[in-house]
């Protein structure tokens, strides 16, 4: 079964990590894909390794302009569009007390108005299209708290509560909008300038290990299939909702004196 057959969809943050892993997902279920990013060299690989049902577009999702050209390549390139990724995403951390307000808007400028910016952008062409499915990536960080992560929460539980205004909204148009949780995925997400990504996923993995009901950390593939699904009419009456991925981590907590805290 080829579950994207004839679909077009645009992928922010298109790269790499989970980006790049949904943006070859989708194309060998049938569809063509737009990957787009800011990393042009990486992006532009991504497409060329997937091939003609790929192209490539620079994409800063803070760029009101960027995203009007995006939009534009991909129905010039492909016809139409059905399906937004909104995947591009960063994290910078510091304890709330030494956070800047220059770091704190440098994340929800990315995470939270890049969301909003690429809903609003698509709207058009995917009512054209008789319908469409936006796919917000938020984080289990949209569900929880987590220290030192002030902006990066404040921008993911942003995210989860606009997908629900926009699946309300745009319902009637046919565009379904739901947002997506993963847990800990071994990316180079907020990894900090000279920290090797090794010892950043050691200790994901040792955590998840410990804490997440499956034991272990998610891939990128385990969320990509996730994507896969709402982005697919396999989930055609989903929308406003939240689409957890995480191993169990925020099932709940373990009992006082457990060995698993
Ligand atoms: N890795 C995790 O544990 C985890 C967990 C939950 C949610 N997420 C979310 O998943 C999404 C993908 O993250 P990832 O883990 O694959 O990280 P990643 O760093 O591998 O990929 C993020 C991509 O976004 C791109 N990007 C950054 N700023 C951009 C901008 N202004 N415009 C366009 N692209 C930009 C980067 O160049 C990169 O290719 C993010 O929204 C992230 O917040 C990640």
């Amino acid at each position: 079964m080829v579950r994207l057959d004839g679909k077009v969809a645009l992928i922010s943050g298109g790269a790499r990590g989970m980006g790049a892993a949904e943006a070859t997902l989708f194309a060998s279920e049938g569809a063509r894909v737009v990957v787009c990013d800011v990393i042009d060299d990486e992006g532009k690989a991504v497409a060329e390794k997937i091939g003609a049902s790929a192209l490539y577009q620079h994409l800063d999702v803070t760029h009101e302009d960027d995203w009007a050209d995006a939009v534009a390549a991909t129905t010039a390139a492909f016809g139409k569009l059905d399906v937004l990724v909104n995947n591009a995403g960063i994290a910078e951390s510091a304890p709330l007390v030494e956070m800047s307000l220059e770091s704190y808007r440098r994340v929800t400028e990315v995470n939270q108005t890049g969301v909003f910016l690429g809903m609003r952008a698509v709207i058009e062409a995917m009512t054209e299209a008789g319908g469409g499915s936006i796919v917000n990536i938020s984080s289990i960080d949209g569900m929880v708290g987590m220290h030192n992560l002030t902006s990066y929460v404040a921008s993911k539980w942003a995210v989860r509560g606009m997908t629900r205004v926009a699946a309300m909204e745009l319902g009637p148009r046919g565009i379904r909008v739901n947002s997506v949780h993963p847990g800990f995925i071994p990316t180079t997400l907020g990894i900090p300038d000279g920290v090797p990504e090794a010892q950043i996923h050691g200790l994901l993995d040792a955590h998840a290990e410990k804490l997440a009901p499956l034991g272990r950390t998610g891939t990128a593939d385990d969320i990509a299939r996730l994507v896969l699904f709402l982005a697919s009419d396999e989930s055609g009456y989903s929308t406003g909702s939240e689409f957890v991925a995480d191993g169990g981590l925020t099932a709940g907590y373990p009992p006082p004196g457990s060995e698993h805290l």
